[in-house]
């Protein structure tokens, strides 16, 4: 059975911590707006009580882009009474609104960070849930630091906020120090019993990337009962990052037989999403990142040219059309062997010339590529003019 999982959009608020990415509220309404043509569930739209200019922001996309049913607009709060009433006063203009708290379950963050017992802090999230219950239906809460807190209290701490009232429980990876089987084993062990408390509350992970595991680690959730997921574009965020959407939601497409999900993306939305929010943030994408890199699906390799021109599935796991792109790009270099080369001859307009005309303008094209690292059309334009004469 194929079952549907959510995808939760934290760009505007994990993602916006980065340091330098602030948005205006322009800026915050445009991207926005593209994730809810990208087909998000969820959209986290800020921090409210951090500043008026983000309670401001929260309000405009509650009110602009939470006017339909097929969105869920939610903005952060700490287990704190005034953090609550100013996500409720920002996100209440949104069709579906969410309240999203977070408080954390660790002895690190109970112990160290707070300097209370774990009874008070427990307690602490279950007045802050049953307080958020007084203005919302729906209350999302967050055991942060949860992938290194003692299961039995992470455990306490879920059952207790579900019986005061929680829809949805997320469990956050927050310093991504977890590896894809402990973290799917730690999500098959709250499932089990969660399914058991309460079967409606929606399991959701959060997966940062300090080790680089945090698509894996989701994946791993998401074998392991997670119905909800928490991502963002380009897996911008704090530190090393989030869970990138787009690996995510293209794995799962991929591999339909590992993963029996799907998603409500719109997968054709991803590329021109990736570079709104890298072109308004500036934060430029690693050339060699998985989807939504550059390079992700450019071919230099001669033998990998000349394999992809045969056939497609060759070397290419995902049709670039798929995420919008118009094609994969063939990068010619001194590498390239002659089947490319033609190929992009014909792409430009000369796909007529004879064995001799070729053989002539590949001698060329190796000269160039010699001497630069990568061959352009423009290039091929040049050299097929310098031949032009002998060419007619
Ligand atoms: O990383 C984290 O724990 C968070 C929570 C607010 C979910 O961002
Ligand atoms: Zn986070």
């Amino acid at each position: 059975m194929v079952r549907n999982v959510s995808i939760f959009d934290t760009t505007l608020r994990d993602g916006e911590q980065v340091p330098g990415a602030k948005l205006n509220m322009k800026e915050k309404l445009e991207v926005a707006t593209q994730l809810k043509h990208l087909g998000v569930d969820f959209i986290e739209a800020g921090f409210p009580s951090s500043s008026t200019g983000d309670f401001q922001a929260v309000k405009e996309i509650a009110t602009k882009v939470g006017n339909s049913e097929d969105v869920v607009i939610t903005a952060l709060a700490r287990a704190v009474k005034s953090d609550i009433d100013a996500v409720y006063e920002s996100i209440k203009y949104a069709k579906n609104p969410l309240i999203h708290i977070v408080l954390g379950t660790s002895d690190i963050h109970v112990e160290k960070k707070f300097g209370k017992s774990k009874d008070e802090i427990l307690s602490k999230g279950v007045e802050a849930v049953k307080y958020a219950k007084t203005l919302l239906p729906d209350v999302q809460y967050s055991t942060e630091d949860a992938s290194r807190s003692d299961f039995e209290y992470l455990w306490n701490t879920i059952e207790a906020v579900v019986k005061a009232g929680a829809t949805i429980i997320n469990i956050p990876d927050t310093v991504g120090f977890a590896e894809p089987e402990e973290f799917g084993h730690l999500i098959y062990r709250i499932n089990q019993r969660l399914i058991n408390l309460n079967d409606q509350v929606i399991l959701s992970v959060h997966c940062h990337n300090d080790l680089g595991m945090a698509t894996a680690n989701t994946l791993a959730a998401i074998k392991n009962g997670a119905d909800k997921v928490e991502c963002t574009i380009n897996g911008i965020g704090e530190r090393a990052g989030n869970t990138s959407l787009e690996e995510v939601v293209m794995a799962i497409k991929t591999k339909p037989s590992i993963y029996k999900a799907e998603t409500k993306i719109v997968t054709k939305e991803i590329m021109k999403t990736s570079k709104l929010v890298s072109n308004l943030m500036g934060i430029e994408v690693q050339p060699n990142k998985a989807i939504t890199g550059e390079n992700a699906f450019a071919h230099s390799s001669g033998i990998h040219q000349d394999g992809l021109l045969k056939s497609r599935d060759a070397y290419e796991i995902i049709s670039p059309k798929d995420i919008g792109l118009d094609d994969m790009e063939l990068v010619l270099t001194a590498r390239s062997g002659r089947h490319a080369v033609k190929s992009a001859l014909q792409r430009i307009g000369f796909g007529s010339l004879t064995d001799d005309q070729f053989t002539v303008i590949f001698d060329d094209f190796l000269e160039i590529a010699d001497q630069k690292k990568e061959v352009y059309s423009h290039d091929l334009y040049t050299i097929v003019a310098r031949h032009l004469k002998n060419l007619a």
